[in-house]
């Protein structure tokens, strides 16, 4: 049966552990060998771009970046269509797009594996490299993140590939930009802890990694204003580290938008993992993309 990543959830926990024990590891056999990957974009990509184009790489496989527009998913062809003509020539289609239903019909159309590269719904490669760098930090078993903000795709993710592994998560966001109950519960039947709160302080308070992310995305620009002004008290700056328990660490899925949901000090200080996040990103594309197409630990 092929196997997608449509969401960190479409792992069991056991199969999340295999990916990160990938990709923790050093040598990687050349399971693309003679293969190519089709990496289309709907949106623009620094990180997820490159760190997929040379997961592909060291695979042994050949990346073909697709920019936005060039298919046209559902413009000039449909989802369907451009996901089974692009499984005759790639091991495996990834895709960044708006609609999360766009790469569903994608996965189920496709006879190689899918990955996704974000929708609106999820980021289930950014959650891999979360734990990795948690993993290799203060741990995830047992451990507490405090996501100050929306609870947006990337948050959806890690809550899940969280409570996957163990670990839990406390969001602070203002009212309407929280977990829903559906939240709460998807995380619960995973054995996981999803709590929420509008008191940053109080979320920070112990825990062992603060994490949030810009407060608008592309596409939400029309929000930004509204956006800035109810986001505010939830920016993250020293005060709020302080709340969090000795040796805590910073995370933040980049690009950060300074002085907005957090402060040069507290991004650029000591706490801050963002970097080794940020180069997480390409054993956790490489572990993700070897682990679907048959490479265990
Ligand atoms: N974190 C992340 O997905 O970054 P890019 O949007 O640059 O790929």
């Amino acid at each position: 049966m092929t196997r997608h990543l449509l969401e960190i959830d479409d792992l069991t926990g056991d199969e999340l552990a295999e990916v990160l024990a990938l990709g923790r590891g050093e040598a990687d056999p050349k399971v693309m060998a003679g293969q190519g990957a089709a990496l289309l974009f709907e949106k623009p990509s620094a990180r997820t771009r490159h760190s997929t184009e040379m997961a592909v790489v060291q695979l042994g496989g050949h990346p073909i970046y697709v920019r936005p527009g060039e298919i046209g998913i559902d413009e000039r062809e449909t989802a369907e269509d451009v996901a089974r003509t692009l499984s005759q020539f790639h091991a495996a289609v990834c895709a960044r797009v708006y609609d999360h239903s766009v790469i569903e019909r994608m996965a189920g159309a496709a006879s190689v594996p899918v990955v996704n590269l974000l929708s609106d719904a999820s980021h289930p490669l950014q959650a891999i490299a979360d734990l990795l760098t948690l993993d290799a930090t203060v741990g995830v078993a047992g451990r507490t993140v405090a996501w100050l903000g929306d609870y947006s795709n990337v948050a959806r993710s890690l809550a899940l590939a969280l409570a996957l592994a163990g670990g839990a998560l406390v969001v602070a966001a203002p009212d309407g930009y929280g977990p829903t109950a559906d939240d709460v519960a998807r995380v619960e039947r995973l054995g996981g802890s999803l709590t929420g709160t509008d008191d940053p302080q109080a979320a920070a308070d112990g825990a062992d990694a603060i994490s949030t992310d810009a407060w608008y995305a592309m596409g939400q620009e029309a929000e930004a204003g509204e956006r800035r002004r109810v986001f505010a008290p939830y920016r993250v700056d020293a005060t709020v580290m302080e709340r969090a328990a000795e040796g805590a660490v910073f995370l933040h899925c980049l690009p950060a938008h300074r002085g907005e949901e957090v402060t040069d000090d507290v991004l650029d200080g000591p706490a801050s993992k963002v970097w080794d996040q940020a180069a997480n990103r390409l054993p956790a594309a490489r572990a993700a993309i070897a682990w679907l197409l048959g490479v265990r630990p």
